[in-house]
């Protein structure tokens, strides 16, 4: 029978585990599903979450009725923990992870996870599985995985009277092999993400089973990260599958203003950061034929961090980014050692974005 048991102060305090202590090559992690010792889940059932349960098994009883599974009702968060210069452990930003969270919720009928419950759930959980955080200076770090979906049967489309939120964590590398080394991009033309007013804008499961297709094509012809057109016009510039896109032309740091697009934590704070590096951000639509123009171009997710894009396929035209598209290209250089020393505290945090676990 697998684990259960109840959080309380007593067990989640009576662990002397260190970081980085797994028997895990930690070096060649990639970003791919490891299991560690447990998740962390909760149920909400008659307008009440439930305590705490500290779950081994990563396996679940689900009803065969959900609406999950059926109909799509299913959002879910990613973020990280880092291992630090000095030893602690920290989480960027969870709040922010929690308020998308929110607002991915509500737009598909689902109670809301309360920000204090969020909170507490990924820092049980990052605590419980301290011993796989990949430790500092290893490059890696400890991805976190809040899930939330309608676990009660539905067959006539309704919100479930039943929802289940659970948190996952597992280390992690790089997400495209060889880290901040430059990718090229294809442009999924014969695709569309998301629907000018659909949920491109939520962080729900169906916008990444829309993706599956177009992004499995683009890897077969040996892309590995597909950026998407606007819905509307096919013209200007959305996102990458699994990241939001950023140029940089001149002294300005662009990025697309979209309504169908995901509000990405890692560009928000890259657009705090921009400024103080003499970047001028700059949000506004972007014609795909713009690239052609920029200096340099950057995928920005928790998973990708900051991956330069060299390179743009586009119909028949490969589009060179930049003047040496073998080069990572120095904004793109700065930003992401800016971002990567706040996270692993080797720099002052001015904006308060990281959270000792
Ligand atoms: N856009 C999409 C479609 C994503 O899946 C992600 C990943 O979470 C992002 C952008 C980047 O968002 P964030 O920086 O909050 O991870
Ligand atoms: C993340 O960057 O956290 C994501 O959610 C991307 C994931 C779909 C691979």
């Amino acid at each position: 029978a697998p684990r259960r048991w109840i959080v309380s102060a007593s067990v989640a305090n009576s662990t002397k585990r260190e970081p980085g202590t797994q028997p895990i090559d930690w070096k060649s992690l990639l970003f791919s599903y490891v299991p560690t010792r447990c998740h962390v889940q909760y149920t909400y059932k008659d307008g009440a979450w439930s305590a705490a349960s500290l779950e081994a098994e990563p396996f679940m009883r689900v009803h065969i009725g959900a609406t999950a599974l059926h109909y799509g009702q299913s959002c879910f968060e990613g973020l990280k923990a880092f291992h630090c210069q000095d030893g602690r452990v920290r989480i960027f930003r969870a709040d922010e992870n929690s308020k998308r969270m929110t607002r991915s919720s509500t737009r598909l009928c689902m109670p809301e996870v309360p920000e204090q419950l969020f909170i507490d759930a990924v820092h049980t959980v990052v605590r419980e599985n301290i011993d796989y955080v990949p430790p500092y200076g290893s490059g890696g770090s400890l991805y976190i995985r809040p899930l939330l979906f309608g676990s009660g049967p539905k067959i006539g489309l309704a919100p479930a009277d039943e929802y289940t939120f659970l948190v996952v964590v597992m280390p992690v590398g790089d997400y495209y092999k060889g880290g901040l080394s430059p990718v090229t991009a294809f442009v999924s033309e014969g695709y569309d993400r998301a629907a000018p007013l659909g949920v491109g804008n939520a962080k729900v499961g169906a916008n990444y089973a829309a993706d599956i297709l177009p992004n499995q094509l683009s890897k077969k012809q040996g892309y590995p990260i597909n950026l998407y057109l606007d819905p509307l016009h096919h013209r200007y510039i959305e996102e990458f599958g699994t990241s939001n896109f950023v140029g940089i032309k001149g002294s300005e740091y662009l990025t697309p203003d979209s309504p169908s697009i995901l509000a990405s934590i890692t560009n928000k704070s890259l657009m705090q950061l921009a400024p103080t590096m003499g970047l001028e951000v700059v949000r506004r639509k972007i014609d795909i034929a713009e690239v052609k123009e920029m200096d340099e171009v950057a995928a920005c997710g928790t998973a990708v961090v900051i991956t330069p894009v060299s390179r743009v396929v586009y119909g028949d035209e490969l589009i060179k980014v930049g003047q040496d598209a073998d080069a990572v290209g120095p904004t793109s250089a700065k930003l992401y050692a800016k971002v990567r020393a706040i996270q692993m505290a080797e720099e002052d945090d001015p904006f308060n974005w990281t959270q000792v676990v």
